[in-house]
């Protein structure tokens, strides 16, 4: 089947329905989305959003935090737009419907609401973070998609798999990644119902799809997170970034059969939680002095480091001291999830260990989220905007999903205005030659976890020269055998976020490679 819309977009998390809603004033949107709408990482969002809401905080401050958790390499321009443009953004999710949590018995001046409960998180200098208790994003989320289901113009398909953007190597001319001009038609998209593959053609095409967890074998990510955007775009020769800076959360609840990892929140630290080594005592003054509030990448390599001291797989975080009633109330889900495998957070410590969580980098984008491919545009945390640096801030992913998707509606809306580009009606229908082949799934599933395990172990918050190459000659091979498979069979989603996986993983290796230095969220044992 072949589709033509205004607007094309790939993901239904808080990056694509936000661009959605915008630009859905001004022309037809389809919406393709790999699993439910709903799923993505943006539901599982605990702590929050940031944003400088009052006077009591201030730009400069927020600025300041993220300049420093970034480690001296973000983008400055990027991170003041970003931080200055949040409260307009705060205000238009609200309108959406999207509700944070208020200051309890708040007063409301000439019935205006109550102001903002805030939380604070690690590397944050002030209280900034609005929060739905501890499932902002699921608020989020049901937000937007509420809204987006309602606007006539938007058309949300799920099940459909995004395979490969459409550009002028699909019209049999030659791209390399020196092509000048490389032009992006719209995508290849698997109906994994029916397994036929779509051509959806469009004037702008936005990638939304999220970021790649699923590279290491423990994640908080879920499962739909395999960098497909990311792969999408190194396989039509685009420019990405940044891929050597993957962020760990440094407390994740150790439950080793669940995956993903269940997070639990930085804002427990926030609110007064303390970490804590297996008996029972503080640690972080080893480390850091702003303790367990330091930013990630600082509190991650002090737990793994004391991990690997005690050969023990997990640690602690103490979060008694805040106290029954706040604990219930304020992290109900929190509370709820670790008493369902036997631990009362009210009384006992927490077990914790480090997990991947947030990828930095991804398809490189001007301001305007425009990537390097023409009419080609990606927000959220498949895009590298400059704001992050070397490391994220916590809370500033949502924030910038929001800024970036109204900046990118704005520069596309204006495009599609504009007349001057017309749907490519000559592109041809995907290929599907291949044959079914019976062995795919175990070859699939073990190949994955194989690569996993190979990142966690070699690429991951520590890392060296040595412990690269090794990562590197192992994907190698992996890199063959799949190719091999998908170059004999029909192509299947799982197949599809295989190669996905191993194209992030060998950008990553690649990235950390060419980082002579450390920096921020890139440590290796060799240059320190
Ligand atoms: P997602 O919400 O991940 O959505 C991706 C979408 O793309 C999905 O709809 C998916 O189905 C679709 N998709 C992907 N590939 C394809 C394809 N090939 N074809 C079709 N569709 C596709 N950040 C904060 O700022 N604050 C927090 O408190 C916070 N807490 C977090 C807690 C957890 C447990 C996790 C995992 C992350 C957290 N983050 C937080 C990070 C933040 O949630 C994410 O970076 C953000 O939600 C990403 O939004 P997104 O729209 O870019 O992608
Ligand atoms: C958390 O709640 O700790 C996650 C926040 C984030 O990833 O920004």
């Amino acid at each position: 089947m072949r589709y033509e819309v205004d607007f094309l977009v790939v993901g239904s998390g808080i990056a694509g329905l936000s661009f959605a809603l915008k630009v859905a004033e001004h022309g037809r949107v389809c919406i393709l989305t790999k699993g439910d709408a709903a799923e993505g990482s943006t539901r599982y969002a605990q702590g929050g959003i940031a944003a400088v809401m009052y006077d009591s905080d201030s730009f400069d401050k927020h600025i300041q935090d993220t300049l420093v958790a970034g480690d001296g390499i973000c983008d400055r321009e990027v991170v003041e737009m970003t931080i200055r443009e949040a409260p307009d953004r705060i205000r238009e999710l609200v309108q959406y419907g999207v509700e944070f949590d208020r200051v309890p018995n708040g007063k409301s001046p000439a019935g205006a609401p109550a102001k903002f409960d805030l939380h604070r998180e690690g590397g944050h200098s002030e209280f900034r973070i609005l929060h739905h208790k501890d499932n902002t994003g699921e608020e989020i989320e049901r937000g937007l998609l509420e809204a987006a289901r309602r606007h006539p113009n938007i058309e949300i398909k799920e099940r459909q798999f995004a395979i490969d953007i459409i550009t002028q190597h699909h019209l049999g001319q030659r791209v390399t990644k020196h092509t000048p001009d490389i032009e992006c038609y719209g995508v290849y998209a698997l109906d994994c119902d029916t397994n036929r593959i779509d051509t959806y053609l469009a004037k702008v095409t936005l990638l939304a799809t999220g970021g790649m967890g699923n590279v290491y074998s423990t994640t908080t990510t879920p499962v739909i997170s395999t960098g497909d955007g990311v792969a999408m775009v190194h396989r039509a020769r685009g420019v990405l970034s940044d891929l050597e800076f993957m962020q760990f959360h440094p407390t994740s609840l150790y439950n080793p059969a669940e995956k993903p990892a269940f997070l639990i929140t930085e804002a427990m630290r926030g609110a007064g939680a303390v970490l804590k080594d297996r008996d029972g005592k503080e640690f972080m003054q080893k480390y850091d002095k702003r303790l367990s509030l330091a930013p990630r990448d600082i509190v991650a390599r002090a737990i793994d480091n004391e991990m690997k001291l005690s050969g023990k797989d997990y640690l602690y975080l103490d979060a008694r001291g805040i106290g029954k009633k706040h604990l219930i109330e304020g992290f109900p889900t929190i509370y709820a999830k670790c008493l369902s495998i036997g631990i009362d957070i009210t009384r006992d410590m927490i077990p914790v260990r480090p997990a991947a969580h947030y990828q930095c980098g991804g398809i490189k984008v001007d301001r305007n989220g425009e990537s390097s491919i023409h009419h080609l545009y990606a927000a959220g945390e498949c895009s590298c905007t400059g704001l992050h640096g070397g490391n994220r801030l916590a809370s500033n992913s949502l924030l910038e999903a929001v800024v970036y998707a109204h900046n990118a509606a704005m520069s596309a809306i204006a495009k599609v205005e504009s007349g001057n580009w017309k749907v490519k009606n000559e592109v041809p229908d995907w290929n599907a030659e291949g044959m079914v082949l019976n062995e795919e799934m175990v070859l699939i599933t073990q190949t994955k976890k194989e690569l996993q395990e190979i990142m966690w172990n070699y690429v991951g918050i520590v890392r060296s020269d040595l412990r690269l190459q090794r990562a590197f000659d192992r994907l190698n091979l992996i890199f063959r055998e799949t190719e091999d498979l998908y170059n004999r069979s029909v192509l299947t989603e799982p197949l599809s976020e295989l190669r996905n996986l191993i194209a992030c993983a060998y950008l990553i290796i690649k990235m950390a490679r060419a980082r002579r230095q450390n920096v921020g969220l890139h440590y290796s044992l060799d240059l320190v």
